[in-house]
């Protein structure tokens, strides 16, 4: 594997969804390749401005801002963690501009893209129904599909709300086997 991104879309730190991505992590060992790991809730983040000028300047994104480190080392990447709590449904606030910025990679003239490139969802919810997931499941799905992502594995744990609900559950033991089967 040339490299992993890890998008980490949780305001608290070592919070249920990141234990669960750290768990395949651990399992997937030197396999991930070199990790670029980004916890999105400290960064600089802007939404998308829809100015349609991706890619002038040679640079993706016109936006000075974290979001600059994430497109390089997304580029050095073959695989790419999306780690999100469910947040009313669907996507975290924390990570919902990341995937707003990913507008350059289906332009036309796009001098990269994530096509052909893996991807992993990792989400957690307070909800014990395993249907909360459905909105968030299927933005990521259609994402997926509109990058061109190869979509390897969805761990969607229900019935996780407070801090540490997922230690010792069989999330984590399932997270770290798919790691190792990477
Ligand atoms: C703002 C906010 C919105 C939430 N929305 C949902 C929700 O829609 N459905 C749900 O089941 N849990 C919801 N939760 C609970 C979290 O998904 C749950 O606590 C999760 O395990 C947190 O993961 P983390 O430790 O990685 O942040 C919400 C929590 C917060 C703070």
């Amino acid at each position: 594997m040339k490299g992993t991104t890890v998008l980490f879309g949780s305001p608290r730190k070592s919070g249920n969804s990141e234990s669960l991505a750290e768990a395949f992590l651990r399992g997937a060992g030197k396999k991930a390749g070199e990790i670029h790991r980004f916890h999105l809730a400290e960064l600089k983040l802007s939404g998308c401005l829809d100015c349609r000028q991706c890619w002038t300047g040679g640079k993706p994104c016109v936006l000075n801002d974290s979001m600059q480190e994430i497109y390089a080392a997304l580029k050095q990447s073959e695989l790419i963690l999306f780690v999100s709590p469910l947040y009313w449904y669907t996507w975290s606030a924390q990570i919902k501009p990341v995937m707003d910025r990913f507008l350059p990679f289906v332009a036309e003239n796009a001098d990269f893209s994530l096509k052909g490139k893996k991807s992993a969802l990792f989400s957690t919810a307070g909800d014990t129904d395993p249907n909360c997931f459905d909105g968030l499941r299927f933005a990521y799905r259609a994402s997926c599909r509109l990058l061109g992502l190869d979509s390897l594995h969805e761990l969607l744990a229900p019935g996780i709300y407070l801090r540490g609900d997922i230690e010792g559950t069989e999330w984590l033991e399932r997270a770290e086997q798919y790691g190792k089967n990477l």
